[in-house]
This record gives C-alpha cells, structure tokens and sequence, in this order.
C-alpha cells in the first residue's frame, strides 16, 4: 500500500513573524492548516497511512493532529531531534515506508489535484522517483527540472542557485513542485544519520542513472514559503473552490454569518463562521476571513487574510494584509500594504487608534505577537 510522508520540519524563516509560534505548516489556507489540506488530498487518493517528519516545532504538530483519528488517517511522527534536511529526515522513516512506494510532501505548498493520476503515471513510466512539476514564470526561487519532453525524463535537477538562464533572463520553465513518488530503493541512496538533502545530493544522481521522471501537475500550485506566496495561495485555492463547487458561488460565506444592513461584498469572499459585520462595510475582492471575527462599521478590506478570533473595530482599512489570530485593531486604523509588500501583524497583536501602517516599497511591515503598536509607520 501507498504511503505518505511530509516534511514538516524547516524554520520557516522567511515567514517570521507568523512562524514565531506556529510552524509554517500549520498556517491556515483558506481557514485550514496547509498541511492539513495536503493530509486530506491523500486520504481522498486512498493513502491513510501517513508519517510527518517533524523536528522545529514538532510538538505544536503532534497536539493539533495526534493519532489523524479526526481526520480518518492514521498518522505517526519521526523523532529528528535537530534538522536532518530533506533526504535525512526520511531515512528516519525507513522501516515505516520501505514496503512500498510512497508520497514525500514538501508539507508547504498548496495543492489540489488528484493524486491517483500520479500514481498512474508513476506506474507507466516505471521509474525510481516521479517528481510533480509545475512552469513557473521566474524559475529561480525554487529547483529547476531539464526535462526530455518525450519521455518525461529529467536530464538534470537543478536545485535553487544551480540554474542559469541564458543572458540571465527569466525563461519560465518547470520546477520541482515538491511532490515525488518514490520507490523505497531511494534509501539506498542515502546515508543514516546525517544531514541531507534530497535535492541537492540524490535528485541529481538519480537524474544521472535516468530514473527520475516527471509529472506535470494540473490545477493550482504555491509555495507558501514567503508572504506575498501565502497571499496568493489562499487567493489562487479560493477561486478553485468555488471554480469546482457545484453551485457557481460567487463567494464561501458560512451560514451562520451575521451582516447588519447591507454590506458591499466584491467576490470574490470567504467568511468563516461567527463572522459579524456591522454596518456600511466593504469587503473583497480576494478577502479570506476565519471564524469568530469581528468587523465594526464601516470597514473597508481587500486583497487580506483575517485568521481566527480577530476584533476589527469601525472605520478600519485594510489592504494587502495578513491579520493573525486575536488581533485587536481600533477605531480608524489604516493598513495597507503593496503588491510585493505587506503588512503583516502576527498573534494577538493590537494596533491603537487612528494608527496608519504602511509597507515601504521593498520589504514586508511586520509586527510580532503580542506586540501594541501606538505610533504609525509609513
Ligand atoms: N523534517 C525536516 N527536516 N523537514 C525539513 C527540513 C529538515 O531538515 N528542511 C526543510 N524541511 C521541510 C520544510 O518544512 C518544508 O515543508 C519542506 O521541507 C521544503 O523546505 P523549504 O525550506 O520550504 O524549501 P524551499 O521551498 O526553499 O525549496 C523546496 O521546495 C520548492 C517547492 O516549493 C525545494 O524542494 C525546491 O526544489 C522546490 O522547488
Ligand atoms: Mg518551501
């Protein structure tokens, strides 16, 4: 049987604030963890057996799913005391994965296809490793596939750095969307106990021996590796939600949402449960808001994610931004951030009154939990 393991075990460095006191993995994607979207889409393709290779953080992991029982799957944890990279951190689930193929998830990136097809194609190529691409515009952030176009076969695996274009141009080109299939023969590939990654020091010598492959992965793809990505994701996932429901919604508003009058809702929304809305507000387009959260009068937001359990008071704006659990924003805050940049204000932050907050033109604004800022910045 098909197994599954995902990586859960990074910094998560360039998410700071937000992967202060979570780990990146379990930041919410339209309302629920990444990694647990990723656990239901391998359940959904008949994978039940899953273990998250966790080490930063691992405890925070372990409580929110414990055995998977709420989830239908049954889920286990490798023990990586410090970060083992990639290819380390599953030699560690050796004896749980060698029987069979399975899954490795990079546990960060947002999804939605059917995993089924992969491992139909992986049965006809009949190779060691299937990895699942995607072309990206500006390859260079992530690791870059040379592939025959017949065969599938990758030529060469070229992780983040290794890959020049030509003249240094941005040529879009696939990459590895940091989902493989792979054949347990893999982990003869790599040595106990030591720090490896799988990109940059199996990958590539598999490539050699021509016995990786390649599988385009249709539908929607992101990293949520850094804020803006994050934004887009929940913004990408959302449009596909309501793309396949069966309805042609608009907007996902849950029903026991409570609007006061008639509030403007510019599609597309997401508004999760316990949402109240006072009067006169402007919501959207590309708004994604959690449970039990509070909107005053008169707010105006877009292109935002609010997590869970936020206070929003009246005649807030926001744009471009990332609101954490518990935020308490007062009467007349302004955030608003850009297309590269934005504001981003992690756990039980509060912002005071009347308090504009502004990105600059080349770095994210970020406050970290728990944080009350008195003082605008712009
Ligand atoms: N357990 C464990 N131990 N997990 C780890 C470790 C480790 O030492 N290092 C990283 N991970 C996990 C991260 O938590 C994340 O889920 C995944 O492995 C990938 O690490 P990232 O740090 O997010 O890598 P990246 O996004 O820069 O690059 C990777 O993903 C790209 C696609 O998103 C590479 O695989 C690229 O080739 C790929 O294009
Ligand atoms: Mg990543």
């Amino acid at each position: 049987m098909t197994k599954g393991i995902i990586l859960s075990g990074g910094w998560g460095t360039r998410l700071r604030p937000l992967t202060c006191t979570i780990p990146k993995t379990l930041i919410p994607v339209m309302n629920k963890p990444v990694i647990e979207r990723q656990i239901l889409l391998l359940k959904s393709a008949g994978i039940t057996e899953i273990i998250l290779a966790v080490s930063v953080m691992g405890d925070i992991l372990k409580n929110y799913f414990k055995d998977g029982e709420k989830l239908g799957v049954k889920i286990r944890y490798t023990d990586e005391r410090k970060p083992l990279g990639t290819a380390g951190a599953i030699k560690l689930a050796e004896d749980f994965l060698k029987d069979d193929n399975f899954f490795m998830l990079n546990g960060d990136v947002i999804l939605n296809f059917d995993f089924k097809e992969m491992i139909r194609a992986h049965e006809k190529l009949n190779g060691l490793g299937l990895v699942a691409s995607k072309i990206v515009d500006d390859p260079s952030r992530y690791g870059v596939l040379m592939v025959d176009k017949n065969s599938n076969k990758i030529i060469e695996f070229l992780e983040k750095n290794e890959y020049r274009s030509q003249e240094g141009k941005k040529i879009a080109m696939p990459i590895n969307a940091g989902v493989y299939l792979l054949e347990s023969d893999i982990f003869n590939y790599i040595k106990p106990l030591k720090k490896i990654s799988i990109e940059r020091e199996v990958f590539p010598k598999l490539a050699e021996e021509e016995k990786l492959f390649h599988y385009p992965i249709p539908g929607i793809w992101k990293d949520i590796g850094k804020p803006e990505g994050l934004l887009e994701g929940n913004i990408q996932l959302m449009i596909d939600i309501l793309k396949n429901s069966k309805e042609q919604k608009k907007n996902l508003i849950n029903k026991s949402v409570d609007i006061e009058g008639k509030a403007s809702i510019h599609p597309p929304v997401t508004l999760g449960k316990n949402v109240v809305i006072r009067k006169n507000c402007k919501i959207g387009p590309n708004v994604i808001i959690g449970d039990n959260v509070y909107l005053g009068a008169n707010a105006e937001i877009k292109e935002t994610l609010i997590y869970n359990d936020a206070y929003i008071s009246e005649d807030v704006k926001l744009e471009k931004v990332i609101v954490s659990d518990n935020c308490l924003l007062h009467k007349g805050a302004q955030l608003i951030g850009n297309n590269q940049n934005l504001v981003i204000l992690a756990s039980y932050v509060e912002v005071s009154e009347n308090v504009c907050l502004i990105a600059p033109s080349n770095h994210s604004l970020t406050v970290c939990h728990h944080e009350v800022v008195k003082n605008s910045i712009n």
